[in-house]
C-alpha cells in the first residue's frame, strides 16, 4: 500500500504507519516511522486503510471512523455488512457515495472475477457462474512464500520437508482443494463462500447462482481461475472479447494457437486483470468459458484499496464528518 500511495502520487500531506505494539518505533524504507495504536494516536485522519486481519478491524476501524476518518478496510470483518459499501474501484464506485465511515476492499479470487464480470454482466446479465480457482500461497502470507519455497528445496534436494504449518497438507508440487478454512458443519471453506456472497454483493445481483472451488496451488504470486459463465440473454466469444476490450482495468490475452493466455506469472506485478481462452462452452447455448489471472496482492488487495482512497478523495467523500455517523 505504501509501495502504491507513493508510485501514484496519492495527494497525503502526512502518512503515518501503524501496526502491532513489536513493531512500535521500527523505520521503515522512505523514513517513515511505525507508531502504536490508541485512542490519541488515531486523532486528525482523513482517511485510514486497513490490513491488520479481521480482528483488529472490528475494534479500530470504528474507533478511526469515529475520530474523523473513512477507513478502507482489507479484512473481511465489514464486507458484508448491509451499512458498509463492498467496492472494486472499475465495478462499482458509486457504492462509495453511501459510506458511513467504513468501506470494505473486497476478497482478493473476488475482485479480479469481478472486474472481468461486470461487462459481460451489463451486456447480458449473469444467471449462474462456475468457478475454480488457482490461488497463490502470497494470498496466505509471507510465511506461506517461505514454505513452499523451503519444501521445494527440501525436496529437490531429496531431503524430507519439515511438518507443512502455513497449510493442512505438503503445498511444493501439489494442489490444495482447501484454500480458506471450513466452519464447523460447513463443506465449503470461508474462501468459497466469499467468493459467492461478495460477487452477488458487489455486482448488485442477489440472484446470481455461483458454484466455487477455491483451489491452493504452488505459485508464489498471481491468482489465476476458470470461469464458466451463464447468462441471461445471449452472449457471443466475440462479442464478449469486444467487451472485455473496452472494459477499464481488463487486457485480454486471447490468442491460444499462438500460446498466448493469462499467466499467472506475468500478471504478477502488473495491475489489470488478464483474460483470455474465451470460448463457447460446448455444453450450454448461453455459457461461455474464460481464464482470468491477475496480481492478488495488487489489484486483489493493496491497488484496488488505493484506488478506493482516490475515489474518496476525488468525490470528495472524506472530511465531511458532521454529515455522517460513524458505521
Ligand atoms: N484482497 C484482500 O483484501 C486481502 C488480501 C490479502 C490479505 N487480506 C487481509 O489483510 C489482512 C492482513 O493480511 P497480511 O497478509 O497483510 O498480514 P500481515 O503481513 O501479517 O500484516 C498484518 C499487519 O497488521 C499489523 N497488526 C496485527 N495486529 C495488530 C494490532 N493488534 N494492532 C495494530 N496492528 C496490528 C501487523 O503489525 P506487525 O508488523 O507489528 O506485526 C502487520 O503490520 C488480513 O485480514 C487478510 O485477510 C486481504
Amino acid at each position: 500500500m505504501l509501495e502504491l500511495l507513493r508510485e501514484r502520487s496519492f495527494p497525503a500531506r502526512e502518512i503515518v504507519p501503524f501496526a502491532s505494539e513489536r513493531s512500535v518505533g521500527r523505520e521503515l524504507e522512505g523514513g517513515l516511522v511505525v507508531r502504536g495504536l490508541d485512542g490519541e494516536s488515531i486523532a486528525g485522519f482523513d482517511l485510514a486503510l486497513f490490513s491488520a486481519g479481521g480482528s483488529t478491524s472490528g475494534e479500530w476501524a470504528p474507533r478511526f471512523a469515529d475520530a474523523g476518518a473513512v477507513v478502507v478496510d482489507n479484512s473481511s470483518r465489514w464486507r458484508m455488512q448491509d451499512d458498509v459499501p463492498l467496492v472494486v474501484s472499475e465495478v462499482n464506485p458509486d457504492a462509495l457515495d453511501s459510506h458511513r465511515g467504513i468501506v470494505a476492499n473486497p476478497n482478493c479470487s473476488t475482485m479480479q472475477l469481478v472486474v472481468a464480470l461486470k461487462p459481460l454482466h451489463d451486456a447480458a446479465g449473469i444467471e449462474r457462474l462456475v468457478v475454480s480457482t488457482y490461488q497463490a500461497v502470497s494470498g496466505t502470507g509471507k510465511a506461506a512464500v517461505d514454505e513452499l519455497l523451503d519444501q521445494a528445496h527440501a525436496l529437490l534436494h531429496e531431503r524430507p520437508i519439515v511438518p507443512p504449518r502455513s497449510y493442512a497438507h505438503q503445498i511444493a508440487f501439489n494442489a490444495l482443494p482447501h484454500a480458506g478454512s471450513f466452519a464447523p458443519g460447513d463443506d465449503h471453506t470461508d474462501e468459497e463462500r466469499k467468493l459467492i456472497d461478495e460477487t452477488r454483493k458487489i455486482l448488485g445481483d442477489p440472484a446470481i447462482r455461483v458454484s466455487a472451488t477455491c483451489v491452493r496451488v504452488p505459485v508464489l504470486n498471481g491468482h489465476s481461475e476458470a470461469v464458466n459463465v451463464q447468462t441471461r440473454e445471449p452472449l457471443s466469444p466475440e462479442r464478449a472479447r469486444e467487451l472485455l476490450a473496452a472494459a477499464p482495468g481488463v487486457t485480454v490475452l486471447d490468442d491460444p494457437a499462438a500460446a498466448l493466455y493469462p499467466l499467472a506469472i506475468d500478471a504478477s506485478g502488473q495491475d489489470d486483470v488478464f483474460v483470455g481462452r474465451i470460448r463457447r462452452d460446448p455444453g450450454h447455448e448461453r455459457a461461455l468459458d474464460l481464464w482470468i489471472a491477475a496480481d492478488n496482492l495488487r489489484k486483489g488487495a493493496a491497488l484496488n484499496a488505493v484506488q478506493l482512497a482516490e475515489l474518496l478523495h476525488e468525490r470528495g467523500l472524506i472530511g465531511s464528518r458532521e454529515t455522517r455517523s460513524a458505521a
